[in-house]
């Protein structure tokens, strides 16, 4: 068994004019299908290949194999992403998910604010997670390839913050393609889809 791409949820063209059909093709096409191809060359033969992306990532990282785990939590974070964009994105949350952003932030604003920041701050490669803990939500950040699962997290959405995400768009402006994702693009259905199933399961 190999691992396989998986499919962007919307038309690679969807998401403009806020992320372009060039950075879309680009991003999933080139660099996402090149960790599942990499992961897979790494994998063959091994005792990985027959695991589920969440359960490589686990292993990989307790058995400090840098290569296979960069790759395969690379895999998981970019389908993670596909799902926290959506054509349809912006706009608030809504229900429980709407009073546990309050609860944590003060307001929708705040998390906004809380969210660019750490997107801001993040040096060099990275992502920026909405994740819940049993304090209730958190924004965090993570270098390079890692994931919050490694700790027990459990993420809403994320936001892929390497310039190979937003340089052929944004340039170097980080904080625009930011403030685009928060207002144009940032998927509130999945992070609620998240959070309904973890209160289901706690
Ligand atoms: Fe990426």
């Amino acid at each position: 068994m190999s691992f396989e791409l998986p499919e962007l949820p919307y038309r690679s063209d969807a998401l403009e004019p806020f992320l372009s059909q060039r950075t879309l093709e680009t991003h999933h096409g080139k660099h996402h299908k090149g960790y599942v191809n990499k992961l897979n060359d790494l994998v063959d033969g091994t005792e990985y290949q027959d695991m589920s992306l969440q359960q490589v990532v686990m292993k990989a990282h307790g058995d400090g194999n840098l290569a296979v785990f960069n790759n395969a939590a690379q895999a998981l974070n970019h389908g993670f992403l596909w799902e926290s964009m959506s054509p349809d994105g912006g706009g608030s949350p809504a229900g429980p998910l709407s009073d546990a952003i309050d609860a944590a932030f003060g307001d929708l604003n705040g998390f906004q604010e809380a969210f660019k920041k750490a997107a801001l701050s993040q040096f060099g490669s990275g992502w920026i997670w909405l994740v819940v803990d049993s304090g209730g939500l958190r924004i965090m950040q993570t270098g390079n390839a890692d994931t919050p699962i490694l700790r027990g997290e459990q993420p809403l959405l994320t936001l892929d913050v390497w310039e190979h995400a937003y340089y052929l768009d944004y340039k170097n402006d980080r904080g625009q393609y930011v403030d685009t994702f928060l207002s144009d693009c940032i998927n509130w259905a999945f992070a609620a889809k998240n959070f309904d199933a973890i209160k289901v399961a706690a």
